[in-house]
């Protein structure tokens, strides 16, 4: 039996958790939009052709922010194509994955969809084939409130009040060579420079983000964050991260410290902006944007990459989750409060069908993978403040990461509700783990609802007839005073709830 201490003190906050970390992500790719989100004539479908089983889903899940609409796909994708009457729309080939995108829906059905689940979105303007005037007409035709062209060309789309989108990406993964108009640090650094300019000329209170590298192995890594930063530093209030976990050796130790890796990517990526600001002898804080993230490996084939025939809306990228890959989620969710004075938005790539915390069939049934789960009881327990931990644990080494804890927890203080949340994961592959955990500052508390993501078999996966992996009531944890107590399954992601006690 392995034992673990956690302690937690409530005047030692790390940061305010910032909502938008519980992103996702729709991109027009396989059947994430056609078929995923919309699918008029589906049985659920409400007016807008807006599946209702899916938006129920999506507001269970507990997503704030979604970016839109690509992906590799913006960087071939003209706004344009996708507004006004849907019969004079063109049907247009997608370069990025080789299918037919016959624009029914686009930026104006987004931000309906939007609407209809309570969710902010997060727009990208394509700096692959085009470049700044194409941002600035977007944004004028999204967000001015009328009198211009643009502007009363989306009120002639039946769109009176202006759209008020915040936060834009410039651009996607231009450091790789399967982006369509990819660029050098020094040409992106200089059109990221350029189009942020523009559009904040043309509307005030934007948040903006530039491209970081498509992962942490890339082999421009480093020098294109410095680079890129270099030349936008002033204009843009965000970096990117996009990272990917995968078990393509099947070794689950291994697979564990994705978990490390996402830790140091985000302070290493840290380290480079404040390193830029140094130079620039400024005090501004660049933040991060993880705004693609998940476990993606199985659906890599070629086949499941792409099809012949220019289809539309194929089954690509379609990952079916099993109980290791939420694992991975649920400690890398803990990776991302333990952040979050540098991390302010994340993106779960992707909602819906297409590496998808939700699955549907088209015609039918829509339910929740594996990895929905840890991220919608982090996304509803996990607001607030986000404490200072201080975790002894013994720790396990791999060839990359000698020295990895087998406790990885967080612990959340909401000062609004007065509740505490105790994110706890156990590595350990074959042993269990005595956790006692220290919460000074709060006076007595009483445990409210803890729960226990365990299965016995790691490649259990969700399917429509079954929900295998799912969270349970927690059978083994208690409170007295300010400790919690609780024994951790091996390889078990819990979450206690905590109160104070009434006086
Ligand atoms: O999310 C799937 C793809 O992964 C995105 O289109 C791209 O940005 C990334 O490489």
């Amino acid at each position: 039996m392995l034992s673990s201490r956690l302690i937690a003190d409530r005047d030692f906050a790390l940061a305010t958790l910032d909502p938008r970390v519980f992103g996702t992500f729709v991109e027009h790719l396989g059947r994430c939009v056609y078929g995923g989100i919309y699918e008029p004539g589906h049985p659920t479908a409400d007016e807008n052709g807006f599946r209702r089983d899916v938006l129920d889903l999506t507001r269970e899940l507990g997503v704030t922010i979604v970016r839109y609409p690509g992906g590799n796909f913006l960087s071939g994708y003209n706004w344009e194509d996708g507004v006004g009457p849907k019969e004079e729309r063109p049907v247009r080939l997608d370069l990025a994955w080789g299918t037919t995108e016959p624009n029914e829906f686009g930026t104006n059905e987004f931000m309906d969809w939007c609407r209809a689940a309570g969710i902010e979105p997060m727009f990208a303007v394509n700096l692959g084939t085009r470049g700044p005037d194409e941002a600035r007409r977007f944004l004028e035709y999204c967000n001015h409130p009328g009198g211009t062209a643009l502007s009363d060309l989306r009120r002639a789309h039946g769109y009176e009040q202006p759209h008020d989108i915040k936060f834009w990406c410039l651009g996607n993964e231009m450091d790789g060579p399967w982006q369509i108009g990819q660029k050098t640090a020094q040409e992106y650094g200089r059109i990221a420079q350029e189009t942020a300019k523009v559009m904040r000329l043309a509307c005030d209170g934007l948040s903006l983000a530039a491209c970081g590298s498509s992962h942490l192995d890339m082999p421009s890594y480093a020098a294109w964050e410095y680079q890129v930063l270099d030349h936008c530093f002033e204009q843009v209030d965000f970096i990117s991260l996009h990272q990917y976990f995968k078990n393509e050796e099947d070794d689950i130790v291994t697979y564990l410290t994705s978990i490390d890796h996402l830790d140091l990517f985000i302070r290493e990526v840290a380290a480079i902006a404040d390193s830029v600001a140094a130079k620039r002898r400024s005090k501004k804080k660049m933040m991060l944007s993880l705004d693609e993230w998940n476990v993606w490996y199985k659906a890599h084939t070629p086949d499941t990459l792409r099809k012949p025939g220019w289809p539309k809306a194929p089954r690509l990228l379609e990952e079916i989750y099993n109980f290791e890959d939420a694992l991975i989620i649920g400690g890398a969710l803990i990776t991302l409060l333990n952040n979050a004075d540098r991390v302010k938005v994340a993106c779960l790539a992707q909602l819906v069908n297409v590496i998808g915390a939700i699955f549907t069939e088209t015609g039918g049934p829509a339910w929740r993978q594996t990895i929905f789960h840890p991220f919608a009881l982090a996304s509803r327990h996990g607001r607030g403040e986000v404490l200072r931990c201080r975790v002894q644990t013994e720790s396990f080494a791999t060839k990359r990461y000698p020295a990895a804890p087998f406790l990885v927890a967080s612990v959340v203080h909401d000062p609004e509700t007065g509740g505490v949340s105790v994110f706890a994961m156990n590595r350990s592959v074959d042993e269990e783990m005595q956790l006692n955990a220290d919460l000074r500052g709060f006076g007595d508390l009483v445990l409210g609802d803890a729960y226990e993501l365990h299965h016995d078999d790691l490649k259990a996966i969700n399917d429509k007839d079954e929900e295998r992996v799912k969270p349970v009531p927690h059978p083994a944890a208690s409170v007295d005073g300010r400790a919690l107590f609780a024994r951790l399954k091996p390889l078990s992601w819990n979450l206690f709830t905590l109160r104070r006690a009434e006086s």
